[in-house]
């Protein structure tokens, strides 16, 4: 058995994936695929608790994010890609899971909050929408995962994970209250290490706004397809309040943080933001186009691998198909290990696949 760390991640689909998934996430995966055991989740259930009269788009954009993930640069030989939907021990995790959690603990998710008052529910959300957070500390728990690389607007559903898995090993495996979280015994006695949120250096990218988060459901993304066109067209709307090339610019602007990320020059990007910082006679628009070329830059290969999957389902379906059956592996291992723990372990039975 692998004695390597699990890193279980996910992306609920809702299209193409952004430069904000690259940076924010996807890139960190692709130095965790080199060193540890990672799954990377499809989170196809989760977005039909907003979208379940859209199946056929939910469907196209699952394979979408396939093909972002192979032109970011994912091995789905070194990293699973896998199927929320044909993983079926998470389905039945959430189940066991929502009896440890409180109900108003779930709804008292900061993100959860967020998030319905973002997409305007009010009070006319299904049931299966809260039901979500459950659901994903079961996504992640099934795995037996010990980190979980994220961006920091999903810290509140990890945070609620490690209560389930702390609250679960008590209950079922007896392992006293006192125990720390890293503690050996945690992972000997207990079925679920307490896994941890691994939020990366850009926790959060500013959209072409220059405003809010960058988020599709914004309109304020930059796409893995873009040409170098679209790119500098979304970056020359960047908004950022600078009245002339001699006002001091602010070092923590959008236009700033984009430097800081894009430009990989380091020396250029210095340079760049002490002028900018300094108001020596350098404008916003020419610092946009510079952006706009290291964007371009880092996308163009990312375009080129990507082209190899266009209008080919069948080869993403195979990738698919081989990393959820990896995925069931391990996931039915942990099913049997949390049913036998908890009084549900009456006889085994084997998912063929
Ligand atoms: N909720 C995450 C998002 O919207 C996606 C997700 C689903 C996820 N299950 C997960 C992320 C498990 C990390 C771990 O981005």
């Amino acid at each position: 058995m692998s004695t390597r760390e699990v890193i279980l991640t996910g992306d609920t689909p809702t299209g193409q994936l952004h430069i904000g998934h690259y940076v924010g996430s996807v890139r960190r995966r692709l130095e965790l695929q080199e060193t540890h055991d990672c799954y990377f989740l499809l989170a196809n259930l989760h977005a039909y608790t907003t979208r379940a009269d859209y199946p056929d788009e939910i469907h196209a954009d699952t394979l979408e994010i396939v093909r972002d993930y192979m032109a970011m640069g994912i091995d789905p030989n070194k990293a699973a890609i896998t199927l929320q939907s044909e993983t079926p021990a998470i389905a039945e995790l959430t189940f066991l899971f929502s009896m440890l959690l409180p109900f108003n603990r779930v709804m008292r998710n900061p993100t959860l909050k967020e998030e319905i008052k973002v997409k305007g529910l009010g009070e006319n959300y299904s049931f299966g929408f809260p039901l979500y957070v459950v659901g994903q500390t079961a996504d992640i728990l099934a795995f037996r995962a010990h980190s979980v690389p994220v961006g920091e607007d999903q810290v509140p559903h990890i945070e609620l994970t490690r209560e389930v898995a702390r609250r679960f090993n008590k209950l079922y495996c007896d392992i006293d209250e006192n125990v720390e979280d890293d503690d050996p015994v945690m992972e000997e006695k207990g079925v679920f290490p307490i896994p941890r949120a691994d939020v990366g250096k850009v926790g959060k990218l500013v959209g072409t706004d220059g405003v809010n988060k960058m988020s599709k459901s914004l309109d304020n993304v930059i796409l893995i397809t873009d040409t170098p066109k679209r790119v500098k067209k979304k970056i020359g709307q960047l908004y950022t309040g600078r009245q002339s090339m001699t006002d001091p610019g602010d070092p923590n602007s959008s236009l700033m943080q984009y430097v800081d990320i894009f430009v990989t020059d380091l020396d250029r990007a210095a340079e760049l933001k002490d002028k900018y910082v300094r108001g020596d006679n350098i404008g916003d628009g020419h610092i946009k186009v510079e952006i706009a070329e290291a964007i371009s830059a880092m996308l163009e290969p990312m375009q080129e691998r990507r082209a190899a999957y266009e209008g080919d389902d069948d080869t993403i379906i195979d990738i698919i198909r081989d990393g959820t059956r990896r995925a069931n592996v391990q996931t039915e291992e942990t099913l049997a290990m949390a049913k036998e723990a908890s009084g549900l372990g009456f006889f085994k039975r084997k998912i063929s696949f």
